[in-house]
C-alpha cells in the first residue's frame, strides 16, 4: 500500500493500470467499520482500491466542526493496510491558494433534510467529489447509505453531468445497540452515547409501525414520542420518497420510502435513516411487498 499526498504522483501511479478497474472510496478519515465495509465492497468489485482521506473545508459551515473534526491518520493507515487497500490519497489541500473560483451547485435535492440547515454543505461535497473523480478517474465509487441525501445527490451529479463513474451504495454499519457508526460518535460522552442509540430505535419503531399498517402521521408520531421520552429534539424526522427525497404524502404508495432523522445529542449532530416497507391497500402482504426487498 502506498500513502500519497501529491496529485501528480498518484496520477503517475494510476497511469500504469490499463485494464484494471479502479474503485474510489472517498472519506474524511477517522475510519471506522462503516468505512471498512465500503473498502471491502470496493475490494470485491474492483482490482485497485483508492481510499481518499481529506477533511474537506468546503463542506463545513462557519459554525461547524472543521477544526475539531477527528484526525487519526496513523490508525487510518493501519486499517487500510489490513484491508489490502492499494493507495491512500491524503492531499494537503485540493483547492487553489486563492480559493476555489468554480465549483458545482446542487438544486432542489439539497433543499430539504440536512441541506435545509447546512447551507452550501452539499455544494462543497459535490465539488470535492468531482475533483476526486477528475484526479483519480475511477470506474467505481462507493458511498454509504448512512449519508442518504449525500448518496442521492452524488447519484444525480453523475447522471446529470454524464460522469463515467458507477456509484455504488453500501448499507449502514451499526453498533450493537443500533447506533449508526460515525466519526462524530467520538464526541459523545457515556450518557450521550446511550441517548444517541434511541435515534435508531425510533427508526426501527417507524419500520414496525409502517409494516403493521399504521398511517404516515401515526408512524411519525410514534417516533417523535420515543425521541421526546429520551429528551431528543429532532432537527428533522421525515418519511420521504427514496428517489426524490421529497416528503411522502401517504404510506399507501408503490414508491420506495425512507425514514430519516437528524438530531443533536449534546452539541453533536447525528443523522440516520432506514427503509420502510409499509403494509397498505396497495401492498397488503409484507411477505411479497416489492418495497421490502
Ligand atoms: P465521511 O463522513 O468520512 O464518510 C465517508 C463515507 O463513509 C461516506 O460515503 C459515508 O456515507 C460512509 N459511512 C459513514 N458512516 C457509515 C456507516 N456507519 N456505515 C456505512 N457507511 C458509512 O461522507 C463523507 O466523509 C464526505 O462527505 C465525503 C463524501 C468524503 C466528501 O468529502
Amino acid at each position: 500500500m502506498k500513502v500519497i499526498s501529491s496529485i501528480t504522483e498518484l496520477q503517475h501511479e494510476l497511469a500504469s493500470f490499463d485494464k484494471e478497474q479502479v474503485a474510489l472510496v472517498p472519506t474524511m478519515g477517522c475510519l471506522h467499520e462503516g468505512h471498512i465495509s465500503l473498502i471491502q465492497k470496493a475490494k470485491r468489485l474492483a482490482d485497485i482500491v483508492v481510499v481518499s482521506i481529506y477533511v474537506n473545508p468546503l463542506q463545513f459551515g462557519v459554525n461547524e466542526d472543521l477544526d475539531s473534526y477527528p484526525r487519526t491518520l496513523e490508525t487510518d493507515i493501519a486499517m487500510c493496510e489490513r484491508e489490502g487497500v492499494n493507495f491512500i490519497f491524503h492531499p494537503q489541500n485540493l483547492y487553489p491558494e486563492d480559493g476555489i473560483q468554480v465549483g458545482l451547485h446542487v438544486g432542489g435535492l439539497s433543499q430539504g433534510l440536512c441541506g435545509a440547515s447546512r447551507q452550501g454543505h452539499f455544494d462543497g461535497v459535490v465539488t470535492v467529489v468531482n475533483i476526486l473523480f477528475n484526479i483519480i478517474q475511477p470506474q467505481l465509487a462507493i458511498f454509504g447509505e448512512k449519508d442518504f441525501q449525500q448518496l442521492a445527490i452524488i447519484r444525480r451529479m453523475v447522471a446529470d453531468l454524464h460522469m463515467p463513474v458507477e456509484v455504488i451504495g453500501a448499507e449502514t454499519v451499526r453498533e450493537e445497540d443500533g447506533l449508526a457508526k460515525s466519526s462524530r460518535n467520538t464526541y459523545l460522552n457515556a450518557e450521550q452515547r446511550k441517548q444517541a442509540a434511541e435515534i435508531s430505535t425510533a427508526l426501527t419503531l417507524m419500520q414496525q409501525a409502517a409494516t403493521e399498517g399504521l398511517s404516515l402521521e401515526d408512524t411519525l408520531d410514534i417516533a417523535l414520542a420515543h425521541l421526546k421520552q429520551f429528551d431528543i429534539q429532532p432537527e428533522y424526522l421525515e418519511i420521504c420518497y427514496t428517489d426524490s427525497l421529497l416528503p411522502a404524502q401517504s404510506l399507501d404508495t408503490d414508491k420506495p420510502l425512507r425514514a430519516l432523522i437528524a438530531a443533536k445529542v449534546g452539541s453533536t449532530r447525528l443523522i440516520d435513516n432506514m427503509p420502510l416497507c409499509p403494509t397498505t391497500a396497495a401492498n397488503p402482504d409484507p411477505e411479497d411487498n416489492p418495497l421490502c426487498a
